[in-house]
């Protein structure tokens, strides 16, 4: 099983010592990343797997390297070899682990290593892209006996990523530790068994003194809690969510939870990505089961499925991607998330002879629409771009004007429900509020799909006025009720619906 291990970039042994005992339980191995020491300090590394009573890895990272080691060579091999000094014949005291990079040519440190039970990990570090021999790179780091190889690699793409796990497939038989860095690399980390890396490195977060140990690495809590790292294996179905830039914190944390507490063998992954047909080469490799498609792919994924629902066909978007032997289907519960919450909220069970202003005319604006028309409702649609509004209020025949005043005029006779669709109002910008010039009467039902903040401006005013107020997150909620039931053929369980978070 592949183990979780905190890398521990605090200035001071003590200070690395507070932090393990704090993560204790989330990990199974540390590296002391002794470039991150103060060079006093470096001096009594030694003390250091004694005192952490787990295995240790030792590691002093250059500057090319993606470390903090500004010294010369001579005095880095000086404290390796400190470090790895025979001072007890209890071997749980010495270090378990060395790293030593590929071009770290010294005979006297290997001889130390294999004569005192360290294991030595070859590692090579890639820091602008992934090699295009990586299968090759990866088997000259197997040079003797039982060293570990290890190659970090940081990919410029999704496209990348997906020659890292064929690398891991033509290297399968050798132990390693494989991983890609940067914002493409989050998949590699959680996924490090489908991957078959030895370990997965992570970093605390929230600890103002600790540098961030490398570039994409997560905090071992959220590894082995919300991603249940230790109970994937191969088998474990994975689903995930994609768009870019990614800014997703809610689901993972929804799907991971419900699948925990149904015991169900999957595992929920952030997969951000540069084009939409790579996403899908990498997900087709990996044997991604389900997919949340985000912005800006809602659209450009259509052409790839091959079945649409009817809603994927009428609103032109899909969020939710399953898939079959035939290929991908799609979905967007969006719009059903939506309805289900505005009819809720409204306490009915269709729009008829509802009039309904409609405010903004992007992807989240088109699937309103649809469902007002389908619900019998009437609606204006309202944009900054007239003619977008134009766009969407045409199929249904419903009224359409720019966000402008006389827009806002029309709203009157549209004033039953108000939807707000566009981002505007959105953190960090919520102070702004798209219909400032609307006087609320105080009778309107008046909706949001945001949902940080909670109450936008937008929001406030009408409750101000005596509104009834409902933000995103239900909807939020619903649409990914609507998922679970998709990607894994069963009900969303009633009994957690009104918990916290679901
Ligand atoms: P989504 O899929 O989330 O709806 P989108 O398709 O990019 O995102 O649509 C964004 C919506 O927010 C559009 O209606 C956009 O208005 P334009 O069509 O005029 O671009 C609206 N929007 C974004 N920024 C805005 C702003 N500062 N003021 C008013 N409307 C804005």
């Amino acid at each position: 099983m592949a183990k979780i291990c905190l890398c521990l970039t605090g200035r001071t042994l003590e200070r690395d010592l507070e932090i393990l005992e704090k993560y204790r339980k989330y990990v199974d191995i540390a590296e002391l990343r002794a470039d991150c020491l103060d060079p006093d300090e470096r001096f009594q590394l030694r003390r250091f797997p004694e005192m952490a009573g787990l295995p240790v890895i030792l590691t002093i990272r250059r500057g090319i390297d993606g470390g903090k080691f500004v010294g010369g060579e001579g005095a880095r091999i000086t404290i390796l070899s400190k470090g790895l000094a025979f001072a007890e014949a209890d071997r749980r005291r010495n270090f378990a682990y060395v790293d030593l990079e590929e071009d770290l040519e010294v005979p006297s440190l290997e001889e130390a290593a294999r004569t005192f039970g360290t294991r030595i990990i070859r590692s090579y570090h890639n820091m602008q892209g992934v090699d295009s021999d990586l299968t090759g790179k990866i088997k000259a780091l197997w040079r003797v006996g039982d060293e570990l190889a290890k190659a970090a690699v940081m990919p410029q793409n999704l496209d990348d990523v997906l020659r890292v796990y064929q690398a891991a497939k033509e290297t399968a038989g050798g132990e390693k530790i494989l991983l890609c860095m940067g914002e493409y690399g989050t998949n590699t980390r959680i996924l490090a068994e489908h991957i078959g890396s030895h370990l997965s490195y992570t970093t605390v977060k929230g600890e103002a003194d600790l540098p961030a140990a490398a570039s994409g690495q997560l905090d071992p809590k959220v590894m082995a809690e919300t991603y249940r790292f230790r109970e994937i294996t191969k088998k474990t179905r994975i689903f995930a969510v994609t768009g870019y830039p990614l800014k997703v914190s809610a689901s993972p944390y929804f799907f991971n939870s419900i699948f925990s507490i149904e015991n169900t063998d999957a595992v929920y992954v952030p997969i951000p990505a540069d084009s939409i047909q790579s996403f899908l080469r990498l997900a087709e490799e990996l044997g991604v089961a389900g997919v949340s498609v985000t912005v800006p792919y809602k659209e450009a994924v259509i052409p790839f499925l091959s079945y649409k629902s009817e809603q994927v066909k009428s609103i032109g978007a899909c969020n939710t991607i399953v898939a079959s032997p035939q290929g991908w289907m799609g979905y967007n519960t969006d719009a059903q998330g939506f309805s289900d919450s505005l009819l809720e909220f409204s306490g009915r069970r269709d729009l008829k002879g509802r009039k309904i202003t409609i405010i903004g005319a992007g992807g989240a604006a088109r699937a309103v629409a649809a469902e007002v028309y389908r619900l019998k409702g009437k609606a204006l649609i309202l944009n900054r771009t007239a003619v977008r509004a134009r766009e969407v209020a045409f199929p249904y025949r419903f009224a359409w004007s720019g966000l402008d005043a006389q827009g806002i005029a029309l709203m009157d006779k549209y004033a039953d429900i108000i939807i707000q669709t566009t981002s505007v109002g959105m953190e960090p910008k919520a102070d702004a509020d798209p219909i400032e010039f609307y006087q609320f009467r105080g009778k309107e039902l008046v909706m949001d799909v945001i949902y940080k903040p909670e109450k936008t401006r937008c929001l406030q005013r009408a409750e101000a006025a005596g509104c009834r107020i409902l933000n995103g997150y239900d909807m939020l909620l619903r649409q990914a009720r609507y998922q679970y039931k998709y990607y894994t053929g069963k009900e969303f369980p009633p009994s957690l619906i009104n918990r916290v978070g679901f």
